[in-house]
């Protein structure tokens, strides 16, 4: 896989609406429809930087393929965004994200190997929503508590968790082990993008990222639960060939 970016644009937009200036915002959980369960074109994730200068991690379900195909384009249109290869994997123990992979991991890898082949690349672990009580695919508090001395970040804002609380034991949590949280929008359709973020010094590898997100600022807007109600829509439809995504 090659990226040439073509230097045409700053990382931090010039049409900065509102936002501090100088600094980047990140949405670090967003879906793309190489997730099965997801309704978003690359192009919505793209225009979001454009527009409102939020860049988002692509972190589909098992697959590096929405990542790619917004990166391509990102790494294009703007000379300082890094190519950043996220994945939400599914082990046999729940799910852990990776970022600033070089490879798709596969899933159904045990926890501890899934952070091995995390390790192995350079890349970043992250969990989500780490204390969903409404998704069965959460690593399960038994699991975290064997492996959280491994895991660089914790997600301590989900904006489709449904119980407030869950996002806060995430953060007292992370408060406990001196891990970083994590902001994400969860988005898996276009009308949820740009609703949650980080503003955060630019950042340009790995390292500077996890210091970078250790000091940045949330701006967090939870969904209503009912979004979770789409997400079942959007299964249907693509499971009957009603829509298609990719
Ligand atoms: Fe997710």
């Amino acid at each position: 896989m090659t990226f040439e970016p073509s230097h045409q644009s700053p990382i931090v937009p010039e049409h900065d609406n509102g936002g501090e200036p100088g600094f980047l915002r990140l949405d670090m959980h967003v879906h793309s429809w190489y997730s099965s369960d997801a309704a978003t074109d690359p192009a919505s994730i793209i225009r979001l930087w454009e527009k409102k200068g939020i860049l988002s991690l692509v972190c589909d379900h098992n697959t590096t393929a929405g990542a790619e195909a917004v990166y391509r384009e990102l790494t294009r249109i703007c000379r300082d965004i890094p190519l950043i290869l996220s994945e939400e994997i599914t082990t046999t123990q729940g799910e852990i994200i990776g970022v600033f992979l070089t490879d798709k991991i596969p899933a159904g890898l045990s926890a501890g190997e899934t952070l091995d082949r995390i390790e192995e690349q350079g890349a970043i672990s992250l969990v989500p929503h780490p204390f969903c009580t409404y998704r069965s695919s959460a690593l399960q508090w038994e699991t975290l508590h064997d492996i959280i001395g491994r895991v660089d970040i914790l997600e301590g804002y989900n904006a489709r968790i449904t119980r407030a609380g869950e996002n806060e034991l995430a953060r007292e949590c992370a408060a406990r082990y001196g891990k970083p949280v994590s902001v994400g929008s969860d988005a898996h359709t276009p009308l949820e993008l740009g609703r949650c973020y980080l503003e955060m010094v630019p950042f340009s590898e790995p390292k500077d990222f996890l210091a970078s997100i250790g000091e940045a600022s949330v701006r967090f807007r939870a969904m209503h639960p009912s979004i979770h109600f789409l997400t079942m829509m959007v299964k249907v439809a693509r499971r009957n060939g009603l829509f298609s995504g990719v």
